[in-house]
């Protein structure tokens, strides 16, 4: 699994400021309650690769680079971030995640669920911090739009009728409005131009998909090992994602997809498809159509000035492109 150091170079000029937002977060941890301190412990700490918050600071660059304004954004942003992963992983009733066992496996649901919503209310009083009212706002937004991509995800789990569109739809919900608030957020707090307001939004947002859509091929083609939890989980768990959707676009009247979803033989059948989509062109198309979230990604980033952090964030787009993990 890649460790946050692998990544850290990528982040440019403000690698050096990401420890000032694990501060704030670690900070959380000084709670009298025992068993509340031992949860935060195990979810705040290490594994994560602080994407989001590298985003929200290099936004930042483009405004009046004031920590005391972007430090409480970006982990405002990440710990939205974490609690929905906890909640994600009560919903998938995931084992592990960054090679390490979940909260879900930690402890019981109930907790893991009361947890990521102490961590949303944490959520809220660090971008308060901010004392601007259109970026609480958007959190307000993206707190909602979130829960809704989460839902229909959920909601359309072994459906075989789900299409192409609507997991856009959804992946944009659940991943690529964090993304664009958190870019969006951090040349709004620094007061950036106007100008670069809604390029910063229109990057997080393509690269949001592109990312949500390389997780999605990932975990069909990476190893259990790099992804920190089992390989081909998500239509092990009834989720469609893109390569199973174009896989059954491919055999539409009768697939082991389908087959499963009907209630014959579901194991084997999942995994004979999981078998066929790993060893089909369908993985390179699916990686098409993130290039295509990606290359729009690239043309938000023509309407900012060039040089940093133009020139990080370029390399951002070559990360979520190519990462193994
Ligand atoms: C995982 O996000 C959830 C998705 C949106 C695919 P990350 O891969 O950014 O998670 P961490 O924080 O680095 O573990
Ligand atoms: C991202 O989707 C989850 C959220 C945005 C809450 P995934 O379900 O693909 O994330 P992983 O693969 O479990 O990290
Ligand atoms: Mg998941
Ligand atoms: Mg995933």
């Amino acid at each position: 699994m890649t460790t946050r150091t692998d990544v850290t170079a990528i982040y440019g000029p403000v690698a050096g400021d990401l420890p000032r937002v694990d501060q704030m977060l670690t900070s959380l941890q000084h709670v009298e309650f025992p068993w509340l301190r031992s949860m935060l412990e195990a979810t705040l700490t290490g594994g994560g690769k602080r994407l989001r918050p590298a985003i929200a600071l290099l936004a930042g660059r483009l405004g009046d680079y004031d920590l005391d304004k972007l430090v409480p954004l970006a982990a405002s942003v990440e710990l939205l971030h974490t609690a929905t992963l906890i909640h994600d992983d009560v919903i998938d009733a995931a084992q592990e995640r960054r090679g390490k066992p979940t909260a879900a496996a930690l402890f019981n649901n109930a907790s893991s669920v009361m947890l990521g919503d102490y961590m949303f209310a944490h959520a809220a009083e660090f971008v308060a911090r901010t004392g601007n009212i259109r970026v609480i706002r958007n959190f307000a937004d993206t707190l909602r739009v979130m829960a809704n991509g989460e839902l229909t995800q959920d909601m359309s789990a072994y459906e075989y009728s789900a299409d192409v569109q609507r997991y856009l739809d959804r992946i944009y919900g659940k991943t690529a409005s964090l993304f664009a608030t958190a870019a969006e957020g951090g040349a709004i707090v620094t007061g950036a131009p106007e100008e670069f307001v809604a390029p910063m939004r229109s990057f997080g947002e393509h690269l949001g998909m592109a990312f949500q859509i390389v997780d999605d091929i990932l975990d069909f083609s990476a190893t259990s090992e790099e992804l920190g939890k089992p390989a081909g989980s998500d239509l092990l768990s009834g989720t469609l994602t893109l390569p199973t959707l174009l896989y059954m676009e491919r055999y539409p009247d009768d697939n082991p997809v389908r087959r499963a979803f009907d209630g014959t033989r579901r194991r084997a059948n999942l995994a004979r498809a999981i078998d066929e989509i790993r060893d089909s062109d369908i993985l390179e198309e699916s990686m098409k159509t993130a290039e295509r979230f990606a290359l729009h990604a690239r043309d938000a980033l023509e309407r900012i000035p060039s040089g940093d952090p133009r020139t990080t964030l370029d390399g951002l787009v070559d990360y979520v492109l190519s990462r193994r993990s």
